[in-house]
């Protein structure tokens, strides 16, 4: 696997240390309110589990699982909830909790669908951004790291279902990525 990698962008360090600042920033901006964390599945689910742990007020977190149909390299705008959440979010101050947000479609559709359910407040919390591929405009308001136009895995983010589990988030040889990837 290892051999697989070409560049690391972020280290295990570089990622925890953001997320502490992140953790602190979150907890003093919703002090003295509920906060309902939503962690989009798979792909945020080492960032939640580190985040939430440094988060100092109370806390309720649940889980939304979006498939967007495209190519392993590209999202095709085209989404659909296929695990929806459990808790009841009308009047409840949520934050959604990323991995990346590239053309921000995705996020686009998710907050289209919250925000029929009412809640009192909605914001979004990304680990990464790839701003230069945006298409649609999405309010981001905490975010880890800005990154180029690169497709990266690790750290909860995939390539066809692999490299999640890696402590870094880096890129992938071109030959590993193949025709369909995107380098540059
Ligand atoms: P968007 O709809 O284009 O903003 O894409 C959002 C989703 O595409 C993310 O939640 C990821 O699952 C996936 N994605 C976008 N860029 C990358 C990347 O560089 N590596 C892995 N997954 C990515």
């Amino acid at each position: 696997m290892l051999n697989d990698v070409e560049e690391i962008l972020l280290s295990a360090e570089d990622i925890e240390n953001r997320i502490k600042e992140l953790a602190e920033k979150i907890s003093s901006d919703y002090k003295g309110k509920e906060l309902v964390l939503i962690s989009v599945l798979k792909g945020s689910m080492f960032f939640t589990a580190d985040l939430i742990r440094h988060i100092s007020i109370p806390v309720i977190l649940d889980f939304i699982a979006i498939s967007s149909y495209g190519e392993a390299t590209e999202t095709s705008g085209v989404a659909r909830i296929i695990k929806d959440l459990e808790e009841n979010i009308e009047n409840r101050h949520i934050l959604i909790v990323e991995d990346i947000v590239d053309t921000g479609l995705t996020l686009g559709y998710l907050m289209r669908t919250l925000k029929l359910k009412n809640p009192a407040s909605i914001k979004v919390c990304t680990l990464l951004d790839k701003p230069v591929r945006r298409i649609l405009e999405v309010p981001i308001d905490y975010k880890g790291f800005e990154i180029e136009d690169k497709f990266v895995v690790g750290y909860g983010l995939d390539f066809l279902g692999k490299y999640r589990h890696m402590h870094f988030i880096c890129t992938l040889k071109p030959d590993i990525i193949g025709i369909e990837g995107r380098t540059a």
